[in-house]
């Protein structure tokens, strides 16, 4: 998308809009530590925001940082970690905390990143983003029903998952796409819901096709069961 017309209304609603979310950085602090946005984004990989904020709270409270983490005791972080479910991402993260912490911090690119255990596709893209300030393109369930609405993005899930990728990587930005990639998530949360979107207050409405056709609840397309 030529010259940020969707990036630099969305950074500027965000501007204003962030929800304080306990592993983000206040306005105008320095990115979070990589320790905290890596935590946090495994926490979040299959559970709520609500539901991880004192888990999160509680983590990084007693295991400070990545080192202690990977000196923990692995019973207690199972027990710390007991009513997030998926219990495997407990154990991929005290085998990542470890592995981190051998070989001296978080690796700075996504593809390093990818060779933790636990660490996918979508959380490489976020740390990179979210604590390097590195351009990378973020795409999880929120990301993509906001791309697949801008666009109207007609094939159903999951052959759309191509298309979305192309779109968000032409919005996404070339500096803070950290951000950028947050934006669009509490943009999907707060505002472009699966039901019920609320255009009237998305800062994204003059340019969005799904909008401009009277749609927005028929993305993303479903594939018929
Ligand atoms: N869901 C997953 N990661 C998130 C983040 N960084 N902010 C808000 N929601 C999220």
């Amino acid at each position: 998308e030529a010259g940020g017309a969707i990036a630099i209304p969305l950074l500027a609603w965000y501007d204003r809009h962030a929800r304080r979310l306990p592993w983000r950085a206040s306005p105008g602090e320095p990115a979070p530590d990589p320790y905290r946005v890596w935590l946090s984004e495994v926490m979040l990989q299959q559970t709520t925001t609500a539901a991880v904020a004192p888990y999160f709270a509680r983590f990084v409270d007693r295991w400070p940082t990545v080192g202690d983490l990977a000196a923990a005791d692995e019973a207690e972080v199972m027990a710390a970690w007991a009513g997030l479910g998926y219990y495997s991402r407990a154990r991929n993260l005290i085998a990542c905390a470890r592995a981190v912490a051998s070989s001296g911090g978080f690796p700075d690119t996504e593809e390093g990143l990818r060779r933790l255990p636990g660490i996918g596709e979508y959380t490489s893209a976020a740390i990179a983003a979210i604590a390097f300030g590195q351009r990378a393109v973020v795409i999880d369930a929120n990301v993509e029903r906001v791309v697949s609405r801008l666009f109207a993005i007609d094939e159903a899930l999951p052959a759309a998952r191509k298309a979305i990728r192309v779109a968000a990587d032409e919005i996404t930005p070339a500096d803070r796409s950290g951000d950028f990639a947050q934006a669009m998530m509490d943009l999907g949360a707060t505002i472009c819901t699966p039901r019920g979107p609320r255009c009237l207050l998305c800062p994204l409405r003059q340019k969005c096709l799904a909008f401009a056709l009277d749609r927005a609840e028929d993305f993303p397309v479903r594939a018929p069961k």
